[in-house]
Parts: C-alpha cells; structure tokens; sequence
C-alpha cells in the first residue's frame, strides 16, 4: 500500500515542499525513515508510534517505509511528523479525504500533542504559492499563518483533534483573516520624552528621512540610549511587504509570539557589546540569521560602540554595503536580507567625560587615544551622521515646553520619503543613504555656491572619498525635508556640521 502526503521543509528562509511518501507491505514489522533526514527527524518514528498510541489506533503490524522526497535535499527539525503521522491516518483508512492541496507541519510529542515549529510563515507563504489550499499547523502556529491570505488554516492542539476532524467527528474551525490593529503598531517610547537635544533629535530626523547610519557620541546619562530606542517610531510605517519580510526571519528564528504573529513595528535590536560574530551576522551548524538580519527594516543599536570586538564590528562592513548578508556553514549557505539603520553610541572616552562643560575627564591623553582608536577609519565613515550629545541643562530637564512627538516628526520623515521613492523610481535605491556612487552626480544637483562650498571643505578637511560621498548623501537628505530638488550651500553646511565629530575626536 502506498500513500503521499505534502509537508515542507526550511532551509534558511527558503521554504521548499516535501513529499512525505509511505509504503506499508508484508513481511516483519518494522518502521523506517529514509531521504537525508537529520537526527531529530529519525527520532520521529518513536514520537509517532507513541502518538498513535495516545489516540489509541493502530501501528499497522507490517514492514512500513517512509520516503522523505525530494531525496537529495538536507531535512532538518521535527516539522514533518505531524505529515508522517497523517500518512499513517491514510493507511489506515481514518482519513480518506484528497489531500493533494493540502500540506501539513508540525511536531508530535509523545502524548500526542502537536508543538509548535519555527519558520511557519515562510511555508506557508510557499505552500500557497504552490497552489495549496488548506494547510494543518500546530495551534500555537495557527495566528502566524493565518497571515497568508487565501490558504486555509487549521489549528491543531493533539493528533486526536486531527482524527476527529477527518472522521468527522468535530471539525476544526479553520482561523480568521488576520486583520493588524492599531495597538499593534504603536511603540512603547515617544520622542516627546526626551526633553531638549534639540541638534541630536534633528540628526535623528535626517537619519531616518534618508536611511543614514548615525553615531551619538555624549557624556553617560546625556539620553543616548533614550534616543536611539525611540528612532523606530518615527520610522515610515512598514508597508505589508516589509513585515513579511522581517516577520519571515523572526519566524525562523522562533521569535513570533502567538498573539503577535506580524512583525508590525519597526525592530530595534541593540545586542550587547560581547555578541559573537555569529551572534551579530548569522551562523551556527544550520545557519541563522544573526542581529543585522533580526533588525531588517529596522534600527541596529550598538551602545558602547568601542567595546565591541573590532574583528565582530568589521563583519558589519560588507553587509552595510550589500543590505544582505551570506552566512556559510558545512550545512549549507542561507542568504539572508538584513537592511537596518546603524545607530551607534559611545562616550568620548573611558571615563565618558571628555569635552565636559563642567566635569572633569580623569583619562590620560593616551587611553582616550587608544579608546577611540578601537572604531577603524572605514567603520567610522560609514557613519553619514555624526551627532554629540550634550549633558542636558537643569533648566530643560525641568521645563514643562512640551516635546514634539514622534507621530509629528515621522510625518516629515514620511513626506521627504515620498520624495526619494519619487525620485528613485525604477533604480533599485531605496533611500539617499543607498544611493550609489555612480548616481551620486546625478541625483545630487548642486547649486554653484554650495558646490564651491563642498569643493572648499574637501581640501581644507582633508575628507575621504567615502566621506564626501555621504556628506552629498546626507545634503540630499536636508535638502528633500525641505522640498528642494537643488542642493543650496546651507544644506551642504549642515551636513558638513554632522561630519565634525570625527575631526574633534579622532584627528588628534
Ligand atoms: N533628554 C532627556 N530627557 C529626559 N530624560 C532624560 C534625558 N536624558 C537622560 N534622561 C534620563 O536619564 C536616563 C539615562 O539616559 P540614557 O540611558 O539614555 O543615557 P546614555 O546617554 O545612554 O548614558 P550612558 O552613556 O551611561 O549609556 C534616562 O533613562 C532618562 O531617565
Ligand atoms: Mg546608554
Ligand atoms: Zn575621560
């Protein structure tokens, strides 16, 4: 007897079908599971034989074989039991349904509850892509698929639900559209909690109009942290495709809550400074996405900048340049997008009170040297926008002016975005951070004044190519906040201002 039941297998982000394939014939009872399975999919057998226990139905007492196909593809994890188990259920006459457009995930545990897996939503996505109609997932994954429109789910809690459902004892009741509230879409920080810094909520602003990567650099307790966990609300919205996307990589990560299925706000992912290179980009035996992919779409915080590895902060390199990170392992190589807004911060020095107005800096001359020395040149010009974040006065912390809020900055973000994708239209750039070198002339139009400006600054500065670059990028950036499609010789000044730091600080 022979029977096919339609599972589907992950690999990276890459969801792919599997064919779960039964063959049950005479001879000594048995229960093989062939087709390059890892170890945790032969422990199947043993969860599946006591699942059927569970429910009390029958192994069936003959030679059984299960062919995992495609057999030339790796298959790892324990989604494909609640597959195996139903091609037992066919076997056996308990389901005599078709199930051709039907695929089903999930792991059995031994009494027969189905447990949730990781990477849901891409399979689902790709089930329906592939003309599945109704796809049977753990109970705890149903809300996450239940994003997919135009595929049925069914939550199942226990293998017993499933036999019930196909006897038709009690059917499951497939979930409901999936519909995003506005609860879901707010942040918990607002801008209008930060009193003052007026220069470094502008840098801010500017960082999130045109995509720019910023570094903060303050004395402790100047609101640094404070700042940079509330520049995802004053983000563009995320378009659907963008949740996808990111919700996509937190699924296989097993980040999705249940009641949360949709990544709806921004990600602000601020890993601590002893993070691993791994941990940061992505690896493991099966490689994972690491933080760069976890903040997609979103803010990658990097507080105390200089004490992270420097080895770890030069794997950021490429990534930011490419907006998509390879991770390979002896499993296999997984492509994972990872396009963020790096956020930095760090103070001036060891004992942070470099440059105080009023405290006094304990450091010798040479640790601060050797502190600062720790960001390279190349990572510190990947930082369009350099911003200091002075010590707040008494006054302004005491003031009772109330705060713009972050909804009211983020409507100018949104505006000078319309702009770009305006501009940008068919070019593949997203946003004036990621305008490439061979358009910058183009899209970047200077008036005679401000380009004599720029010309003086680059000789008198001594700037980079690299730095020059994202002076433009970050002029094109003021210039779209204020609705001019010429870049005048204010704009080129103020994001020469946001390029000073590195002179006060590094030059020395
Ligand atoms: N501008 C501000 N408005 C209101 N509260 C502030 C402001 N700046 C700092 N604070 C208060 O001080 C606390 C410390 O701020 P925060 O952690 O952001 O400082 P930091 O610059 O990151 O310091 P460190 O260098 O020590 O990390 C905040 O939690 C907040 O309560
Ligand atoms: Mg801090
Ligand atoms: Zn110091």
């Amino acid at each position: 007897m022979y029977a096919k039941v339609n599972s589907m297998g992950l690999f990276g982000l890459n969801a792919f079908p599997v064919d779960v394939e039964i063959e049950v014939s005479k001879g000594t009872p048995s229960f093989e599971i062939v087709g390059l399975g890892d170890i945790v999919v032969k422990e199947s057998r043993e969860r599946i034989r006591a699942a059927l226990r569970s429910c009390s139905t029958q192994f069936p007492l003959a030679r059984v074989i299960v062919n995992l196909a495609p057999a030339d593809t790796k298959k790892t994890g324990s989604m494909h039991d609640l597959a195996i188990f139903s091609s037992l259920l066919l076997i056996n006459g308990i389901i005599d349904d078709d199930l051709s457009r039907t695929v089903f995930i999930g792991e059995v545990a031994l009494n027969g509850d189905v447990r949730s897996v990781n990477g849901v939503l891409p399979m689902t996505l790709t089930a329906r892509k592939n003309g599945v109609e109704r796809i049977f997932v753990p109970k705890s994954n149903a809300h996450e698929a239940s994003v997919v429109d135009g595929i049925k789910v069914y939550g199942v809690d226990n293998v017993s639900e499933l036999i019930a459902h196909f006897s038709g004892e009690k059917q499951i009741v497939p979930e409901g559209e999936y519909v995003v509230t506005e609860e879901e879409r707010r942040y918990s920080g607002d801008f209008s909690d930060v009193r003052g810094q007026q220069t470094a909520k502008l840098a801010l602003e500017y960082a999130a109009a045109g995509g720019h990567n910023v570094l903060m650099v303050g004395s402790p307790g100047s609101g640094k942290s404070m700042l940079a966990k509330r520049i995802p609300s004053i983000l563009p919205e995320m378009t659907f495709e963008e949740s996808i996307e990111t919700t996509n990589i937190h699924s296989i990560s097993g980040m999705i809550s249940p009641e949360h299925p949709l990544v709806t706000t921004r990600p602000f992912r601020a890993p601590h400074h002893t993070i691993s290179s791994a941990g940061l980009a992505g690896g493991g035996t099966i490689p994972r996405p690491g933080e760069i992919s976890l903040a997609h779409n979103g803010v990658l915080f990097l507080d105390e900048l200089p004490e992270f590895d420097r080895r770890t902060l030069e794997i950021l390199r490429q990534p930011l340049e490419d907006k998509v990170v390879t991770v390979s392992r002896a499993a296999g190589t997984a492509e994972y997008p990872c396009s963020f807004i790096l956020v930095a911060a760090m103070n001036p020095c060891p004992c942070g009170y470099y440059g105080h107005p009023t405290k006094k800096c304990i450091c010798g001359e040479k640790a601060v040297h050797t502190y600062l020395s720790r960001i390279s040149g190349p990572l510190l010009d990947r930082f369009d926008i350099h911003v200091e974040v002075a010590p707040l006065e008494y006054s302004t912390l005491r003031s009772d002016t109330p705060e713009e809020s972050s909804e009211s900055v983020r409507q100018r973000v949104q505006a000078a975005r319309k702009r770009q994708n305006r501009r940008y239209e068919g070019t593949g750039i997203t946003c004036n951070a990621n305008i490439t070198a061979d358009k910058l002339n183009e899209f970047c139009p200077l008036t005679k004044e401000a380009s004599d400006m720029l010309e003086k600054v680059f000789s008198s500065m001594g700037l980079s190519a690299r730095a020059y670059d994202r002076i433009l990028k970050v002029a094109r950036t003021i210039a779209d906040m204020e609705q001019c499609e010429v870049i005048g010789k204010n704009q080129i000044a103020r994001a020469v201002q946001f390029r000073s730091l590195d002179r006060k600080y590094w030059s020395r």
